[in-house]
C-alpha cells in the first residue's frame, strides 16, 4: 500500500454504529510545530458515540470524518520547530479536542505539545485509555475543585472510564472517597481507594452518604442526580457537572443551598499528561481495560460502550 494512505474508521454520515467503515484515506503531514504519531492503539469515549450519532462535538466535525481523541503511539516525524520530542519516541494525547483528531486512524498529526511521554510502565493500550478520562479527572478535581486533604469527594459512576480514575487521584490527593456503582464493582472499587461505596441501582446516594465538599457527577440529568447531588455538599462545597455542564434546575438547587457549581469540558493539556504519566509509574494510578477491539471492531465497540457498563475502559488496537 502506498505510503501516502493509511487505514482509518470513516464515517461518512451521522448514525448508528452501522455508519462507522475501515478504509484507506490519505495520510496526514506535520505542519510546523506539529507532530507525526503512527498510532498504536486509540481509546474510546462516550463523546465518540455521541458524536457519531449526531449529538456530542457533532456540530464542531465536518463529514466525512474520522473519529477518536485519545492515542498512544510513537512519534514518526516532527514539524519545524519542535524541539521536545523526536521520531522514536513513544507518547499519549487527547489532541485537538474538541476539533477532530482522527484517532481511529493509523498516523494522526497535532501540535507537539499537546503530547505527553506516555507512562513507562505501561503497554500502548493501557496508555491509549488514559488520555481523555484521566484529563478530564484531573482537570476536575485539581484544577477546578482544588481538593485537598482531608476534603471528601463524591465520584458518580465511579466505575466507569473516567470515574475509576478520580476515585484513585481523589484518593491520591488525601480526600475521603465515596463512590456510586452497582454492588458487583463495590470490592474493585475500593481497592482503588473508594472509602465508601453506595449501590445507586438499590438506594438513593442521598440517603446513604453526606458532607460532601466536592461532587464529581459523571451523571448530570439522568435521575436528577445533579439536583440530587446538592443535598449531599456542604455549603460551601462545589458540584462539577461533568456531562451537560450546569443545568438551570441544578443552579436553582445550588443557590438555594449555598452550594458551588461548575461545568466542565476537557481541553488537551500535554503537562497535565505527563503529570497524570507520573501517577500511574508511581503506581498511584491503574488504568483498567474492560475490552480491546480490532479497529475494524468499531462498531462492536461501540455497541458495547453504549450499554453504558463498561468498567473502566474500551480500546481499538490499531497496530495489530
Ligand atoms: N465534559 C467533559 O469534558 C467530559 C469528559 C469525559 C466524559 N464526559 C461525560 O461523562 C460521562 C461519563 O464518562 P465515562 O467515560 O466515565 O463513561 P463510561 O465509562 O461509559 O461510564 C460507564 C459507567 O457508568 C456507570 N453508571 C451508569 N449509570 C450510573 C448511575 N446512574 N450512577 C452511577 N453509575 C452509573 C456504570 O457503572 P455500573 O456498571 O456500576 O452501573 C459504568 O461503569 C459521559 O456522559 C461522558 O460523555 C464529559
Amino acid at each position: 500500500m502506498s505510503e501516502h494512505t493509511m487505514r482509518a474508521v470513516t464515517l461518512s454520515g451521522f448514525g448508528g454504529p452501522e455508519v462507522l467503515t475501515v478504509g484507506r484515506v490519505a495520510r496526514p503531514e506535520p505542519l510546523p510545530t506539529e507532530v507525526l504519531v503512527r498510532v498504536h492503539a486509540a481509546g474510546i469515549n462516550p463523546v465518540d458515540w455521541k458524536t457519531r450519532a449526531g449529538q456530542g462535538m457533532a456540530g464542531l466535525q465536518r463529514l466525512p470524518l474520522i473519529l477518536g481523541w485519545d492515542v498512544s503511539g510513537v512519534v514518526e516525524e516532527v514539524g519545524f520547530g519542535v524541539t521536545t520530542l523526536a521520531p522514536g519516541d513513544e507518547v499519549y494525547a487527547m489532541p485537538w479536542f474538541p476539533r477532530p483528531a482522527g484517532g481511529y486512524a493509523e498516523y494522526v498529526t497535532a501540535p507537539s505539545r499537546q503530547f505527553a511521554r506516555k507512562p513507562a510502565s505501561i503497554g500502548h493500550t493501557e496508555a491509549a485509555a488514559l488520555p481523555l478520562a484521566a484529563l478530564t479527572a484531573w482537570h476536575a478535581l485539581v484544577d477546578t475543585a482544588g481538593v485537598r486533604a482531608g476534603q471528601r469527594v463524591l465520584v458518580h459512576a465511579a466505575a466507569g472510564g473516567v470515574g475509576h480514575l478520580a476515585v484513585q487521584m481523589a484518593r491520591h490527593l488525601g480526600a475521603e472517597v465515596v463512590a456510586t456503582a452497582r454492588e458487583s464493582r463495590h470490592a474493585w472499587l475500593e481497592e482503588l481507594g473508594a472509602d465508601e461505596t453506595i449501590d445507586y441501582t438499590r438506594q438513593r446516594f442521598e440517603e446513604a452518604t453526606g458532607g460532601v465538599d466536592v461532587v464529581i457527577d459523571l451523571i448530570g440529568g439522568l435521575d436528577a442526580t445533579d439536583v440530587r447531588s446538592v443535598a449531599v455538599t456542604r455549603p460551601g462545597g462545589l458540584v462539577v457537572s461533568v456531562p451537560g455542564g450546569v443545568s438551570p434546575a441544578l443552579a436553582a438547587a445550588a443557590g438555594r443551598a449555598g452550594v458551588r457549581t461548575s461545568p466542565l469540558l476537557v481541553e488537551p493539556d500535554g503537562a497535565a499528561l505527563t503529570a497524570i504519566a507520573g501517577l500511574v509509574d508511581s503506581g498511584a494510578v491503574r488504568v483498567a481495560v474492560e475490552h480491546v477491539f480490532a479497529l475494524e471492531q468499531a462498531a462492536e465497540a461501540h455497541r458495547r460502550g453504549e450499554t453504558n457498563r463498561t468498567r473502566g475502559k474500551l480500546v481499538l488496537d490499531v497496530a495489530g
